[in-house]
């Protein structure tokens, strides 16, 4: 018995070593934890419940069965965050480099199969080369299977994903069907292709950090939601954020308790208007003043910061907030603000989390860079993505809401259950100057200038639209927590189904 318990302990430990010191050293001195040191992080203490510790290759090509490690470069299991449960895989560079094996794929399968099933959020933390090159076709459709589920528990069970190193190739499919992307900063990068093909091919010279870091992808591309520092900043990040995540599309959102009282009033919230309609002000000032303990997790904050997107919580139970944002381009809707918000918003409304939105927004971006990059199709998928949520939206104008964008963000044309405005707000098709220049075109600057005051008097405000319903109240801004609060337990038991389809045609 006691030589049985022994074989086990030998075998346990040999798959905790991985691919041994020298790669674990390696793996340290490159700034990186192991993959085991990355669960302890992310887990609560002791919580690890480590399958599949044992499973081996099956290749039998170039000299690999000689070349075995237990657990084959993937550790999986679940565990819990805070309590709640979850389900993990973290890949082992220190083992084949953690290059996906038909095995490896498998073992991240079985979690992912597991965690639909019983209704837990998957976290998967990548660092790997890639295919395993020895294996050839059966880890590429390991990655299929990767794949297949990734779309499956989309939109059940919440999915995020931490790049912690490499991730290339056909590798960066499964992260991008995730729900979100958390990167290291310099130890983290994903492309297709890396800078040598890239060379190669069209003769561009890149570094990996410029084709595919974590500022790339958190600025420019969106790929990623944010870009953390170091390996424990992005763990500790996804402890975080995964409190604000229901554990699946039917669970609910989690409630924590706060001192914050439901009723608190801002009166500060009723100076923040600047006198100027051109002037900016800051909305995460807004959302921090509405929210419990003015605590807000933002989401790909570097990339598209016209619009404002994250979580926070009232009364202790999340909301998604989405808000234009006036210190960046005013906080017009352009292509990247759109895309940014539409897959937000699709995410909230997948997983019955309310959407409180704030809009002060002078319209969508002009210009031939804007209409030739398809800011029809991609304003479109902001529109579509509100108009098909079904999750309790409230809505908020602290100032313009101007032309097509005032529909858009969140109207009550789009079944907006709750809309208010402060009586800052100015709901009409465009700014009273450029309406005046076109209604008005032929008249000397002082003319114009009398028909701007006209217009202004008649239209830059929220009774218009208030007289005709599309307001439904017009409040006191420092008022604005106690109302979205009282609005939220109203709405708790809303029940809107949208007609049956297979399932919609947003234009991609
Ligand atoms: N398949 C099998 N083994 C792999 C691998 C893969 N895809 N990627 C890396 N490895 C192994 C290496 O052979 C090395 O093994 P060793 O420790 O026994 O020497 C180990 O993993 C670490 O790789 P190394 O190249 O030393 O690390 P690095 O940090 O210098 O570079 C990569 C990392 C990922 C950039 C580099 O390994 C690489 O380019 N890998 C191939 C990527 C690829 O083309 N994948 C297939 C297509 S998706």
């Amino acid at each position: 018995m006691s030589a049985n318990i022994a074989e086990m302990e030998k075998r346990r430990e040999a798959a905790r070593m991985g691919g041994g010191q020298r790669r674990i050293d390696a793996q340290h001195a490159k700034g990186k934890l192991t993959a085991r040191e990355r669960l302890d992080i992310l887990l609560d203490e002791g919580s690890f419940e480590e399958i599949d510790a044992y499973v081996e290759h099956n290749c039998v090509d170039f000299g690999m069965p000689e070349q075995t490690v237990p657990g084959d470069g993937v550790v999986t299991g679940s565990g819990t965050i805070n309590g709640r449960l979850v389900y993990v895989f973290s890949q082992d560079f220190t083992v084949f480099g953690g290059a996906v094996s038909e095995r490896h794929a498998m073992k991240i399968c079985k979690i992912m199969d597991t965690a639909l099933k019983v209704g837990a959020p998957v976290i998967g933390l990548n660092d790997s080369g890639g295919a395993r090159i020895q294996e050839g076709v059966a880890s590429l459709g390991g990655y299929a299977e990767i794949f297949q589920r990734n779309v499956l528990a989309s939109g059940v069970v919440p999915q995020l994903s931490l790049i912690m190193g490499p991730c290339a190739g056909g590798a960066v499919y499964s992260p991008a069907m995730t729900d979100f992307i958390f990167m290291v900063k310099d130890s983290s990068y994903m492309f297709v292709t890396g800078p040598d093909v890239v060379k190669t091919v069209t003769n561009e010279i890149v570094t990996q950090e410029e084709l595919g870091g974590a500022v790339t992808h958190s600025t420019k591309t969106s790929v990623a939601d944010l870009a953390c520092e170091n390996d424990i900043e992005a763990l500790l990040m996804a402890r975080e954020f995964f409190d604000y995540l229901p554990l699946t599309n039917r669970s609910g959102v989690p409630e924590r308790p706060t001192a914050d009282a439901w009723d608190r009033l801002e009166p500060s919230l009723d100076t923040i208007i600047p006198a100027s309609a051109n002037q900016p002000y800051d909305m995460h000032e807004v959302i921090a003043k509405t929210l419990d303990e003015g605590e807000f997790f933002e989401i790909q904050p570097k990339h598209a910061a016209n619009i404002i997107c994250g979580f926070g919580r009232i009364e202790g139970k999340t909301v998604g907030v989405v808000a234009n944002q006036p210190m960046v381009l005013a906080g017009v809707l352009d292509i990247n603000s759109s895309k940014k918000a539409a897959r937000f918003v699709r995410f909230c409304d997948a997983f019955e989390i309310p959407i409180v939105t704030f809009v002060d927004v002078p319209g969508f971006l002009p210009g031939t860079a804007q209409e030739l990059g398809g800011i029809i199709k991609h304003g479109a998928k902001l529109l579509f993505a509100y108009a098909e949520a079904t999750v309790p939206k409230i809505t908020v104008i602290t100032r313009k809401a101007y032309g097509g964008a005032y529909d858009v963000m969140a109207s009550k044309h789009l079944r907006g259950d709750l809309n208010y405005a402060w009586p800052t707000a100015e709901i009409a098709v465009m700014g009273a100057k450029g309406a005046v220049e076109i209604i008005f075109r032929g008249l000397s600057t002082e003319e114009q200038a009398v028909k701007t005051k006209e217009y202004e008097d008649r239209f830059a405000n929220p009774f218009v639209a208030a007289s005709k319903g599309f307001v439904d109240e017009v409040i006191y801004p420092h008022s604005t927590r106690k109302r979205i609060a009282l609005g939220l337990r109203k709405l708790r038991n809303k029940s809107l189904e949208n007609p049956w389809k297979k399932h919609d045609n947003i234009p991609l």
